[in-house]
């Protein structure tokens, strides 16, 4: 049998050095998850089962864990010091394999051998034990399977090292249909009693088990209200923005005396459209021959960055938690010092106050003459990304920033006046820049004329970091609706600055939720592209049908979809 070329995204280091207190290098870490999802499906698919449904609903779960979070070394995974993760729900196997082999604990071809005889990645994971050294791997905590057992386990462990007066923290994963588990239940009810301010449980909350939605099944909720009455320390987060579970994780530390759970709400399948939210895609591998669609899909994501600056030049704060609300990914903050640009608009201490307001990502772009002398400021406040300008850093002065943002956990990048050419020095250190922006208006202000030669140069810098096996984003900033966002999309870009777009007229929610649906109709045409490229559209069309229909008219498939039915 022909094995499957793995495909990742290269560059991405795979060693995993956590240290708590930094911040996450957000788009770094996206990347990571991303690359999770993509070498998951392909294993699956490699095998012909597996469980794609719960390796996607827990990827950002795993990924703020083990690329962020937890203390564990990949080298020496039965280092004393470690936190453990306990995964209950096992059957996000594949999930977790990947997310130990972007980690840097196993090599990443090994995800082939994937539910193979003799391998060490077998369906449900085995614990590490010399007697069963050919199908376990060190690593693994807790040989899963059995629904509803692997927090008790957490809770063993847990109170041993509390009793030892240890430090590791404990995490443990649980779902939603194990939760019909009586012994899940025994557990709360114990963990409280010990007082086990070490344990951190993750409940993927996707209401999907196995084979219908947990609550025609057996239902849960009031979830939250349940553990509360348990006596758990509750928090309640969207479980596919890292954002939101760093800062769950970040707080839980600070509780005492009593156990804490996340509850994770997110989406089975998420990652992939029409595996998401669809019982059937619990335990189903996907064809082979749709493999490299679906990799194209999952680094087809589009993110959102509204800038503040655009509309009235006031209330930040409510723009901001309008954009949080309407689904925005990210926050753009355009700093100018009316001398690199011929406009003033706020500083550091400003975005040291917004801060305080939301845990989504800061993506400062600063259009700031001198950004050597003054980006310390930015990083001190807690921007997530931060970019300064090509036409003020020679290689030098840009090493010194990128040397600084990446000490601080923050992803460094780079913005590129319409005039001003790919800097070839920038080949050297793509593996540390995360984010190139390319601006499409001459920077100053919001609500200018998108410069369209600017497609053909962001294509053209596209290629080159092709060659380069650059890992980062390319991001569009200026401009940028319902139209031209898809041309830019088309060229490369994935994140998208969205200023007049979104605040240049009342109703911020339904701007975002149409620049959204822009993007969706972009990514459809781009994977129905792929597809008849690769000699199955029909197929493709048939499983996806159910996503399709809405965008029918809109991508021209009317038609077809007719002829499927
Ligand atoms: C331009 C800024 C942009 C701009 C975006 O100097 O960097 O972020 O304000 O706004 P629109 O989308 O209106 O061009
Ligand atoms: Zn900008």
């Amino acid at each position: 049998m022909r094995h499957l070329e793995i495909i990742i995204l290269n560059g991405i280091s795979n060693v995993g050095v956590n240290s708590v207190g930094l911040n996450m290098r957000y788009l770094e870490l996206k990347r990571k998850v991303q690359n999770v999802r993509m070498l998951a499906i392909q294993g699956i698919a490699e095998a012909g089962s597996g469980h794609p449904g719960a390796s996607f609903s827990a990827a950002e779960i795993m990924g703020a864990l083990y690329f962020h979070k937890m203390n564990h070394r990949p080298n020496k995974p039965d280092w004393e010091e470690r936190d453990f993760f306990i995964n209950s729900k096992a059957h996000s196997a594949p999930g977790h394999y990947a997310t130990f082999a972007v980690a840097g604990y196993i090599p990443l071809e090994e995800i082939k051998t994937l539910r193979k005889l003799g391998s060490r990645l077998q369906g449900h994971p085995v614990r590490y034990s010399e007697r069963q050294k050919e199908h376990s791997f060190p690593g693994i905590e807790y040989s899963g399977g059995s629904e509803g057992i692997g927090l008790s386990v957490a809770i063993g462990i847990a109170l041993a090292k509390k009793r030892d007066g240890k430090k590791n923290r404990i995490y443990a994963l649980i779902g939603d249909g194990e939760s019909n588990e009586g012994q899940i239940w025994e557990a709360a009810m114990s963990a409280p009693k010990f007082k086990l301010d070490n344990l951190v449980v993750i409940l993927d909350r996707n209401n999907i088990q196995q084979d219908g939605f947990t609550e025609d099944i057996m239902p849960l909720d009031p979830v939250r209200d349940k553990w509360s009455a348990f006596n758990w320390n509750v928090i309640e987060i969207n479980g596919h923005k890292i954002e939101q579970l760093i800062d769950a994780l970040n707080r839980v530390e600070k509780v005492e005396d009593r156990p804490s759970i996340i509850i994770a709400n997110t989406v089975k399948g998420n990652g992939i459209k029409h595996m998401a939210n669809t019982p059937q895609w619990h335990g189903k591998a996907p064809p082979r021959k749709h493999i490299p669609i679906l990799l194209d899909e999952l680094q087809s994501e589009v993110l959102i960055a509204p800038s503040i600056i655009a509309g009235e030049r006031e209330n930040y704060e409510e723009k901001i938690k309008k954009a949080e609300r309407g689904g925005a990914d990210l926050i753009h903050l355009d700093v100018m010092d009316g001398k690199f640009v011929p406009n003033v608009s706020f500083f550091a201490d400003t975005i040291k106050n917004l801060r305080k307001l939301t845990s989504i990502p800061f993506d400062a772009h600063l259009m700031i003459e001198n950004p050597v002398d003054s980006v310390q400021q930015y990083i001190d406040a807690r921007c997530d990304v931060i970019t300064v300008h090509g036409e003020v850093c020679n290689e030098s002065d840009f090493l010194e920033i990128n040397q600084m943002l990446l000490k601080a956990g923050i992803s460094p990048g780079i913005a590129l006046n319409p005039a001003t050419p790919y800097p070839t020095w920038l080949d050297d250190h793509l593996n540390n820049i995360d984010v190139i922006i390319v601006m499409s208006v001459n920077p100053g202000f919001a609500g200018q004329k998108f410069i369209p030669e600017m497609l053909d140069k962001m294509a053209d810098i596209g290629k080159i970091l092709k060659r380069n096996n650059y890992k980062g984003f390319i991001e569009a900033d200026g401009g940028i609706d319902a139209t031209t966002l898809q041309q830019v999309f088309d060229a490369g870009a994935r994140i998208m600055v969205t200023g007049n777009a979104v605040y240049g007229s009342a109703d911020i929610n339904s701007n975002i939720i149409q620049l959204r649906h822009k993007a969706n109709v972009a990514i459809e045409l781009k994977l129905l592209e792929y597809a008849t490229l690769m000699d199955i559209r029909s197929d493709w069309i048939k499983s996806r049908k159910h996503i399709l229909i809405p965008f029918a008219k809109e991508v021209g498939i009317e038609e077809e979809l007719h002829a499927i039915k």
